[in-house]
């Protein structure tokens, strides 16, 4: 479970700080949203749980005729975002709980997201305001993670702690997994229509470039759920977890990267809004 409160706070930092490394981890994905954002007409473009800007200053330098806003709940997120993106003209940066937000400046005709829309507290709330505050003939496209059992990355880190660590909480709680289940992400968005999702098997980088190994410890270090083992487990617990990761990690280098299997699902809908 990851909360709003854990991403305005440590986790938000923590990604902050490892924007780099968690862009090369998606960075196989990366494409295959931007060429689905791509496809969709637009004149107000809002990415919501933007992070730190990857995907709203790619899409705002593809189309400079498009405003571009991106909205995210954590202020250190919002600040790395905000020095990244300094100079783009038709880009923005918004502090904003994404469920409650509407954006002055007018209402989004694409609202686009990677693998930011799992983390509402009350998903067809939020849904549904999105819907709200977009405009009638809204799109939207977002990424999420398919099931941990297709996401090596996750599963074999799992298989690394104690089974305590490993307890799972409730599937949907606020979280990388809740949007799993097409079923479950279908309830959750209240507002829209014709959801359709298109699976895609990609590479997660956890290290690249002179030192793999080093970047992909670096990487587990500050993120998900080995970051959390880091902090939470005993000392002498601490030691031998931090030998078995290394250990993964180095079954996982190839020569090139250190690289994990990972899915996700590619999900698109259309505002509920323009039947009426
Ligand atoms: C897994 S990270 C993805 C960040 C970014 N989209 C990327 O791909 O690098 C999830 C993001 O959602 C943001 N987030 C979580 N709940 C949010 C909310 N209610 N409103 C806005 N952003 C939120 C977090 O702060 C975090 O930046």
């Amino acid at each position: 479970m990851t909360s709003a409160f854990d991403w305005q706070g440590s986790v938000g930092r923590n990604w902050a700080t490892e924007w780099r490394r968690t862009d090369t981890s998606f960075s196989d994905l990366t494409p295959h949203l931007l060429k689905a954002v791509e496809a969709e007409s637009a004149t107000r473009i809002v990415d919501i749980g933007c992070g730190a800007g990857e995907v709203a200053i790619a899409v705002a330098c593809a189309r400079p005729q498009v405003r571009v806003t991106g909205a995210d709940i954590s202020p250190d997120l919002i600040l790395a975002a905000d020095q990244r993106g300094s100079g783009i003209a038709n880009l923005s940066f918004v502090l904003a709980d994404a469920s409650q937000w509407s954006d002055p400046d007018g209402a989004p005709d694409l609202i686009i997201s990677r693998h930011g829309v799992m983390f509402f507290a009350d998903p067809p709330a939020a849904f549904a305001h999105l819907a709200a505050v977009a405009s009638a003939r809204a799109r939207m496209v977002f990424t999420c993670f398919r099931a941990p059992a297709q996401n090596e990355w996750a599963t074999a880190i799992a298989g690394l702690l104690p089974p305590t660590e490993a307890a799972a909480s409730s599937p949907f709680a606020p979280g990388p997994f809740a949007f799993a289940d097409p079923e479950h992400v279908q309830r959750c968005m209240a507002g829209w229509r014709d959801v359709t999702f298109t699976p895609v098997d990609f590479t997660y980088v956890a290290g690249e470039g002179d030192d793999p190994v080093g970047e992909a410890m670096a990487l587990f270090h500050r993120i998900g759920p080995s970051a959390f083992a880091m902090r939470t487990l005993p000392e002498a617990e601490r030691a031998a977890f931090e030998k078995r990761l290394l250990e993964l990690v180095e079954a996982h280098y190839d020569g090139t990267r250190v690289a994990f299997g990972a899915a996700a699902w590619l999900v698109t809908a259309s505002s509920d809004h323009s039947h009426g």
